[in-house]
């Protein structure tokens, strides 16, 4: 990872800001909403910021938004950059080495995902309690920067225990029910097959994805701390006797998109 790269990006943006930010947000697809809530916010599409790839998915706006969220200085990607895109994993990871430099401490990820844990339902909200690298890849290989990490990070606590408990709080205080789980990361773009869900479920997932798990890793790389937040937008591949679309992923995560508002606001207003 190159330390020239990640400071011009965040020079650019600096520019921009009067505040630092302190919470990262990665919204996923059709949760970019959540950016529109952001106040006085200063927008910056990624085509216009040095060396950031440029988003190609429906449902994806491929911008950052910052400013103020529930009284905190907030960085927000509407919009994120996927593995099967065809961009590599450095460059999927880039924009967490970029809110690093720009002084974030936590975390907020989100994604929609598939539930693979039969006692979910499409609409539930799942807060990730960890995951399994199904990808094939790791974002850190190569020669290890020792400045932005350790070269074998810590991966035992890679979603912040005091934030699920915090999350589930937030949960029980606005009076929501939210699943917990663990995440399997897939590179996609093809969805899973009835059969690799099946063994998705042996191996211990609960929900599949197509993102996240290189964010995580490199945040953790670099000291940041998570909390993950997947939006189960259908039944992964098999469980019910239907096909999968992208259309029923996006229909959903809008059905939940008022619970998934109240609940990201209420766990930035209080996060530790
Ligand atoms: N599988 C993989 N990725 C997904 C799914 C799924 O079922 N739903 C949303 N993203």
């Amino acid at each position: 990872m190159n330390q020239k790269k990640i400071s011009d990006a965040s020079g650019y943006i600096k520019e921009q800001l009067k505040e630092t930010p302190l919470i990262g947000l990665i919204l996923g697809s059709g949760l970019g909403v959540l950016g529109e809530e952001i106040e006085n916010p200063v927008i910056i599409p990624y085509t216009d910021i040095p060396h950031f790839p440029e988003s190609t998915v429906s449902g994806h706006k491929g911008q950052l938004v910052v400013g103020i969220l529930e009284g905190k200085q907030v960085i927000a990607m509407q919009g994120r950059f996927h593995y099967y895109e065809g961009y590599s994993m450095e460059q999927v990871t880039f924009p967490i080495r970029v809110m690093k430099d720009l002084g974030i401490k936590s975390i907020i990820v989100t994604n929609a995902a598939g539930g693979i844990n039969e006692s979910f339902q499409p609409g539930d909200l799942m807060l990730i309690t960890d995951h399994i690298n199904n990808m094939g890849n790791n974002p850190l290989i190569g020669k290890n920067d020792d400045e932005l990490g350790a070269r074998f990070p810590d991966m035992s606590q890679g979603y912040d225990r005091e934030y699920i408990k915090h999350a589930e709080t937030c949960a029980n205080e606005i009076g929501i029910s939210v699943q917990k789980g663990v995440y399997v990361g897939n590179t996609g773009p093809a969805y899973e097959t009835p059969a690799e869900v099946r063994m998705l479920k042996i191996i211990g997932g609960d929900a599949v994805g197509m993102s996240t798990v290189p964010e995580v890793i490199v945040s953790r790389h670099a000291g940041i701390r998570v909390l993950g937040i997947s939006c189960i937008s259908n039944m992964a591949a098999g469980i019910l006797d239907q096909p999968l679309t992208h259309h029923e992923v996006i229909e959903t995560t809008e059905k939940v998109r008022e619970n998934f508002l109240k609940f990201v606001k209420k766990i930035i207003s209080t996060l530790p």
